[in-house]
C-alpha cells in the first residue's frame, strides 16, 4: 500500500483567498453554499503535476479523490484510454468507496491542477451532502454506459 499518492508536494488550500469561489464554478459543487464550500475548500490540497504524471496507479491502494481544476488527464487501462477528463471532473472515488485497489491509471497529458480530499474527507463530504452524492452517481452511470457502449466492453 502507498501513501505517496497523497503525501505529494501539494498545498493546502485554506489560505487560498478565491478557493471557495473557484470550486464553485465547478458543477460538482455549485449546488453548495459559500459557506460548505469554504468549509470543503480547507480540507482539501492543491496538487499540481507535470505532463504525462501517473496521479494514481492502477493496482494501488487508493488514498485520494481527485478534482481537476485545469489541465486534462487520461484514464487508461491495459493498453487502452477509457476516459478523457478535464476541469471540473473527478476520479479516485472508485477505490474510496469499496476499499479495492486503483481500477486504472489515471496519467495527465497536459499540465494540471487537481484538488484532493483525503479518503475519510470524502467519505465526511459523501455523508454530509446528499447533493453532491447524487451528481457523483449520475457522473458514474454516464461512465458505465459509456464502458457498456465501448467496443471491446
Ligand atoms: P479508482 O479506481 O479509485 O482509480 C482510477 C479511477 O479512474 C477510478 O477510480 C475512476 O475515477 C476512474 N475510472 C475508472 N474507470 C473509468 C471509466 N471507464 N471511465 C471514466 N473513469 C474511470
Amino acid at each position: 500500500m502507498s501513501l505517496n499518492e497523497f503525501k505529494a508536494a501539494g498545498t493546502r488550500m485554506a489560505g487560498a483567498p478565491d478557493a471557495a469561489s473557484m470550486l464553485g464554478t465547478v458543477p460538482f459543487f455549485s449546488g453548495l453554499d459559500e459557506k460548505k464550500r469554504k468549509a470543503l475548500v480547507s480540507e482539501g490540497k492543491e496538487m499540481s503535476y507535470g505532463t504525462g504524471d501517473t496521479i494514481v496507479g492502477e493496482g494501488a491502494m487508493g488514498v485520494g479523490f481527485y478534482l481537476i481544476l485545469e489541465g486534462q488527464a487520461e484514464v487508461r487501462k491495459g493498453g487502452r484510454v477509457l476516459a478523457s477528463l478535464g476541469k471540473g471532473e473527478f476520479f479516485g472515488e472508485m477505490s474510496l468507496i469499496d476499499g479495492q485497489p486503483r481500477s486504472a491509471d489515471v496519467v495527465t497529458v497536459s499540465p494540471t491542477k487537481c484538488w484532493a480530499l483525503t479518503s475519510w474527507a470524502f467519505a465526511g463530504l459523501v455523508k454530509a451532502n446528499p447533493e453532491v452524492a447524487l451528481l457523483m452517481l449520475k457522473e458514474m452511470v454516464k461512465r458505465l454506459r459509456a464502458a457498456q457502449n465501448s467496443p471491446t466492453s
